[in-house]
């Protein structure tokens, strides 16, 4: 997506060879008007499949998440992230390992707002290594749910999170796919000609 690489391009500080800070738009400061474009694409993308419902997980994940809902014209639900749960029956959770923060979170989902019938279109804000997207994978399942596809704004692809769930069979689409952030510059994956 064109607009979104040119933004990351002209806002996006590379803080490490890993690393890409994206606050002026997305993880702090929000973009409206992006996000809007980005919710439109993933409902471009994802048209001919009968979504059901949107489901990320907080905070960043949400702004794009509800404008592919608002497209879509379908609910968004996001995973809580949770120190512990009370009640915990009443909730399908995953334990999520971020290599990034070296720690490990609880994420959780009420059972009311995930169902057997639901079509869900997960979507995040990073996709690095792909442990966030496999919790909210394994919520979709617990529910007996089925996953439409995995929607992500920038694929770090040098990381090994889309490799993994595209191996796995999951549909992965990525608006923005960063093939390196070595010496300080943001290289994208080129684009295939179909
Ligand atoms: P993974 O799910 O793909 O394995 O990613 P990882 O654990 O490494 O990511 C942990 C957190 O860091 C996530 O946010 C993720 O969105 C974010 N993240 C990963 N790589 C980058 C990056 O290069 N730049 C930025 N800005 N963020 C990155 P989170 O902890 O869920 O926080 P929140 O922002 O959603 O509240
Ligand atoms: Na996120
Ligand atoms: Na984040």
């Amino acid at each position: 997506m064109q607009s979104l690489e040119n933004k990351i391009l002209l806002e996006g500080q590379v803080l490490s060879d890993e690393i890409l800070k994206v606050d002026s738009f997305l993880n702090h400061q929000v973009d409206p008007f992006l996000m809007r474009e980005i919710g439109e694409e993933f409902a471009r993308r994802f048209k001919d499949e009968a979504i059901t419902k949107v489901l990320t997980i907080e905070s960043s994940g949400i702004a794009p998440a509800t404008m592919a809902a608002l497209q879509l014209g379908v609910p968004l639900v996001f995973a809580r992230k949770k120190k512990s749960l009370t009640m915990a029956d009443q909730y399908y959770k995953a334990e999520v390992f971020s290599f990034t923060k070296r720690e490990t979170t609880l994420i959780a989902v009420g059972k009311p707002f995930l169902n057997a019938d639901d079509h869900v279109l997960i979507i995040d804000d990073f996709l690095a290594n792909g442990q966030a997207a496999e919790g909210l994978i394994d919520v979709v399942q617990q529910a007996g749910a089925h996953v439409v596809g995995i929607g992500i704004v920038i694929e770090k692809a040098f990381q090994d999170g889309g490799t993994r769930l595209r191996q796995s069979g999951f549909r992965v689409e990525s608006l923005a796919r960063i093939a390196s952030l070595q010496d300080g510059a943001i290289s994208f994956v080129k684009k295939e000609k179909v």
